[in-house]
């Protein structure tokens, strides 16, 4: 994607994302080679970009499922106001999770998600972010797979984005207005 307006310096390069989802996707392989079929689930919209390249590096059988959370919308800062817009579609009932999700910024979202997954009987349920900024932190959420730490900044691309723009690009970027 060409003319990058806003973008005020690349954090996180292609190739440097390349590199790490192909090591989440070999440590899930190992940790999960005896829990197949595995399902995955894909918090939209942001996630998307990230979780087709990751499935596509992980060894196993594996299951797909989306769910949907309300974003921020136009805004950079967290209302806090959580909803979900789109449940999974399969009996998750038993079932070994992964939920994979873009970014772990206050934490409010995905310990909403996962507790409510919990709460559907599945046998285990794990967290898989590609990007976590641990200052903004409200609630304890534990990462079982983090792609990489970042600082305060907004950032987008790699599926993340400001006001639905962004998502198309192939690398991170801090976004300033
Ligand atoms: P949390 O509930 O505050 O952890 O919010 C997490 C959600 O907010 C993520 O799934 C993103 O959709 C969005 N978000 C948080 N920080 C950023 C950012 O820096 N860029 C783009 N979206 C963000
Ligand atoms: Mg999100």
């Amino acid at each position: 994607m060409k003319g990058h307006k806003g973008i005020e310096e690349v954090l996180i390069e292609k190739s440097k994302l390349k590199e790490r989802v192909v090591e989440l996707a070999k440590d899930i392989t190992k940790d999960y080679i005896n829990k197949q079929p595995l399902v995955m689930i894909c918090v939209l919209k942001g996630a998307i970009v990230f979780f087709a390249d990751l499935i596509r590096e992980i060894e196993l059988d594996v299951q797909i499922d989306f769910v949907a959370l309300s974003s921020y919308g136009g805004n950079t800062v967290s209302s806090g106001n959580v909803r979900m817009n789109k449940d999974v579609g399969c009996d998750l009932t038993g079932r070994d999770v992964i939920v994979v999700e873009d970014i772990i910024d206050t934490g409010v979202s995905m310990d909403i998600l996962m507790e409510r997954l919990k709460n559907k009987g599945t046998r285990s349920v794990k967290l898989c972010a590609l990007l976590s900024k641990p200052s903004r932190r409200r609630t304890e959420i534990k990462i079982d797979y983090l792609g990489f730490e970042i600082p305060d900044e907004f950032v987008v691309g790699y599926g993340l984005d400001y006001d639905e723009k962004y998502r198309n690009l192939d690398y991170i970027g801090i976004y300033k207005a």
